[in-house]
Order: C-alpha cells, then structure tokens, then sequence
C-alpha cells in the first residue's frame, strides 16, 4: 500500500494505490473513490500499466508526425504573412497568473487546471491555455516599451483536467495568435479573417464563424444584474452547474448546452440588447470590416466563452463534422486582461485554434493530406561489398542535402530493396560486387523501375540531380 490521501469533492476523495511486487508492465492497481456532483461517492479500480500512456494524453508517432509538420509549416507561413513572431513562454506559470487572469470562477480554473507546490513551496500550474501566460511575457518585458501593435503566435501543448472523449485531451495542442496595443476594430476583424485563412489553407471548407459582443465591465454590470434578476425564480431548474453559475458567473448559463438550461434562458434579455454606446459602435465597425473582407458569419448572441477576459468582441469557429466537441477555435478581445494581470492598461486581442480538432475534422472531411516519403535514397549493398562502403556514400549524399539511408540489419538484397519501397525512397542505390569492380553501382528509379550504372565517382551528383527533377 502506497499511500491514502484526501482530496476536495466534487472529485477524487481518496486514492489507494497497490504496488505489484512481481517487476513487470503492470506496476499496480489503484483505488479510487470519486463525489460526483451530484453528491454520491463511486469506487472505481485502474490498473497502472508502466507501457501505457497516462489517461487524455497522446504519442505522436512517426507517419503521424508529418501531418503536424505541415499543420505547423502552414501557421509559419500565414502567420509572417500577417507580421507575427513567434513567441515562446514557459510551460507552468505561478497559479496565481491563471487565478487572476483566466478567472477564478470559470470552470477551466476551478476545476481543470494540473496545479501543484513545488520543492520550494510555490504553487504552480500547467498551463491551460496561452493567453494569460503571453500577457504575463508582454509585461515582463515591458513590449509595451516598442512600436505597438505586438502580434505573436504560438504553438504548443496546454494542459486541462477533463473527461477525455474524442477531441477532448488532457494534454492538446493550440495554435495561437494574440495582439497587443490596439482596440482598433478592423483589426478585430483580420484576427478573425486569419484563422478562417488559415482553415482553409489547410482545405477545410465546412466551418461557421459566431461571434458576439460581451460588452465592457460597466455595461456587463448591468446586463449581469438584468439576468440574474430575470432567472431569480428559475434558479432550482437550471442543471447543477448553472445553479452554482447564477451568483458567480450568470453569463456562462446563456452557452450551456442543457436542454432544461436552453428552455429556461429562452427569453432571457441578451448582452447585445445592454451594450454600452461605445461597445456598441465598436460590434458594429467589426462587422462591417468582416462584411468589407467578404467573410461570413453568424451573430450568436448566447455566446459567452469559458474564459472571464473577454470583452466586447467574442467569437468561435465550430465544425459541423465533430460531434460534441464541435469548437476547432476560438478568441476575443481581452482589453483588461494586462492591467487585472497587474501590466500596463494595454488592450489585446487574439485566438487559439485546437490542432488535435482541426486534424479530426480534416480527417472526416477526407483532406488530411497524405503524408509522403521523405527518403530521398536508399543505398543497398549486395555480396561481400563492405557494409562502410554503404556507410560513406550514405553520409556523402546527406553532405549534398539527399535524405539518405541504408541498411543496419544485415539484410539480404531482396529485403533491403522491400525496406527501400516500404520507406517510399524515391531512388535504390546497388552496390555489388561487379559492379564496384567496374567501378560502378546501379541506380533505381523507384517510381517506374528504370535502372541505370554510373560511375561510382559521379554518384551523388548524378543522384542530387535526379531527385532535384523529380521534386
Ligand atoms: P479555448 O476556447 O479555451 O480558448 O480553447 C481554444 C481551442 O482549443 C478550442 O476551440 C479547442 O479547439 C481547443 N481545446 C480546448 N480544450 C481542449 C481539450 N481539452 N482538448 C482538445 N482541444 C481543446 C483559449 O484557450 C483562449 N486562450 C483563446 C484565446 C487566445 N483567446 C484570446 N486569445
């Protein structure tokens, strides 16, 4: 027995882990007991397998990377055409940064967030998304300080405790853009007109763009109070989550996908109906940029987001081939977000884009592109040729910029050129023992099987020069 510790409700209340004493895959089974929300305790069994990744989280392998390459190579591209730099920041942050920036009361920070005290006894938190730690980099190093506007992005895992379903990992991937030093609203508009850019860059075609205003501090006061006076008498109704979101979040109950929740918020009054006089014009401007740029969207006036820095423009791009986790990305405005952060008073602007979704969505729509071979030569020796001949011509057609490789194996001839065509080389190098008497080795064309003998002096400039054609 490891141990027994006491957690928090709702969640897990205790856990009891049974080490195997016998070495091997299985490490042990553990126990736990988890409140449910609705108050009940359930006692569940896992069995710890060392060879298995750890629930929500993912390899990607070899023939699956390539696809991120070019998700990837596609966000460089976009992103210097639209002046971003890159920006990398830490993968933990001090706790407080997400208390206080991303929002106590949102569900993200009361309940998803892989917080722990480290050996010097500070608390500290996987990040759960990029924003919060981007407006922390832009004060620290005072950016604020350079020729405004700063655009940057990032791409990069983020971390949230949630039931894993399919497009929902506890470790994702975002791709991300945030602006700041402006509340200009076209620009409101090209950071929305980027990431639809961007999906259809990567031949996604079926997606909607909601956006919504979600006004100003002052002119939400007001509407918060609206609501929550119109839902008084609703409040037993609404699912547990909802009732817990009257007094502290009532926004959040207009996005909740309950039935019951839908009905009961039906004819609620809606934030754009309640949107101060200058939150209004600047909704307005943003749209009428939208409509300049010839980008289609749709006001949904209940989108509220589960991140508490937003304001006035709020927006999300959801798939229609995904199911329940229909959101591929989404962002806003977050004009106090750098001084509730303790930075300068310094509006932003930006978006984060869910990489593992936008892969599921490509996948269904069958345009995940294939992923080509990347073997430029395979070079196989035959009879007693030595295996540091292979060796040396290798390294000499990667000193000319060819992806080569050969074998380590000891395989015979007929396996090296299976392996060759398995790799997808694009040409077969032989070198046997006649030929290299003559001075010579024989070249593959993978693709139609013409062969051809060059001498063994000309090789790599010959080969540097057929796969450069065939390119
Ligand atoms: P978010 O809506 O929480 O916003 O996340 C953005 C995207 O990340 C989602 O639309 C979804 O595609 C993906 N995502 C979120 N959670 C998961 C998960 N558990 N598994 C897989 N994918 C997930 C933000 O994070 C804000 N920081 C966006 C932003 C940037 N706003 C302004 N600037």
């Amino acid at each position: 027995m490891q141990g027994l510790s006491r957690l928090t409700s709702p969640g897990v209340l205790a856990r009891i882990k049974m080490e195997n004493k016998t070495p091997g895959r299985h490490w042990g089974r553990e126990l736990f007991c988890t409140v449910e929300d609705s108050g009940f305790c359930t006692v569940k069994e896992s069995v710890i397998v060392l060879t298995k990744v750890p629930r929500g989280t993912r390899d990607i392998l070899p023939g699956d990377i390539e696809t991120w390459q070019f998700f990837e190579e596609k966000v460089r591209e976009l992103c210097r055409l639209f002046g971003y730099s890159e920006i990398r920041t830490p993968i933990f942050e001090h706790t407080e940064l997400f208390l206080r920036g991303v929002g106590e009361v949102t569900d993200i920070v009361a309940k998803e967030m892989y917080t722990f005290t480290d050996r010097g006894d500070r608390s500290l938190t996987l990040r759960p998304e990029g924003t919060a730690s981007v407006a922390r980099a832009y004060a620290e190093h005072k950016l604020y300080g350079d020729a405004q506007p700063i655009k940057v992005y990032y791409i990069g895992p983020m971390f949230r405790y949630d039931r894993p379903q399919a497009g929902r990992y506890r470790q994702f991937h975002q791709f991300g853009v945030e602006v700041f030093g402006t509340s200009e609203p076209t620009l409101d508009a090209e950071v929305m007109a980027l990431s639809l850019v961007f999906f259809r860059s990567l031949g996604l075609t079926e997606f909607t763009l909601e956006i919504n205003s979600v006004g100003c501090p002052q002119c939400r006061r007001a509407y918060r109070d609206k609501l929550q006076e119109e839902l008084k008498e609703k409040v037993d109704g609404l699912c547990p989550d909802c009732a817990d979101r009257y007094d502290k979040n009532p926004l959040r109950i207009l996005d909740c996908k309950n039935n019951k929740c839908q009905d009961i918020t039906g004819d609620a009054p809606l934030m754009l109906g309640s949107l101060c006089g200058e939150c209004d014009e600047h909704f307005t401007a943003v749209q009428e940029a939208m409509d300049a740029l010839g980008e289609q969207y749709v006001v949904n006036p209940r989108l509220v987001r589960g991140l508490d820095y937003y304001t006035k423009t709020a927006f999300e791009i959801v798939s229609p081939v995904l199911g329940a986790q229909s959101s591929i990305g989404g962002g806003g405005r977050y004009d106090q977000l750098l001084s509730t952060i303790g930075g300068p008073d310094v509006p932003g602007i930006g978006f984060a884009i869910g990489i593992e979704r936008v892969l599921l969505a490509l996948e269904a729509a069958g345009t995940l592109p294939e992923a080509g071979g990347v073997l430029d030569v395979y070079v196989a020796t035959a009879g007693a040729v030595p295996a540091p001949v292979a060796l040396r011509l290798a390294m000499d057609l990667r000193g000319a910029g060819l992806a080569a490789e050969k074998d380590y194996l000891g395989r015979s001839l007929k396996a090296q050129m299976k392996y060759a065509d398995k790799k997808q080389a694009k040409f077969l190098v032989i070198l046997g023992d006649e030929e290299m008497q003559r001075g010579q080795a024989t070249v593959r064309d993978m693709k139609d099987g013409s062969q051809q003998d060059v001498a063994l002096a000309d090789l790599v400039g010959y080969l540097a020069g057929q796969v450069k054609e065939a390119k």
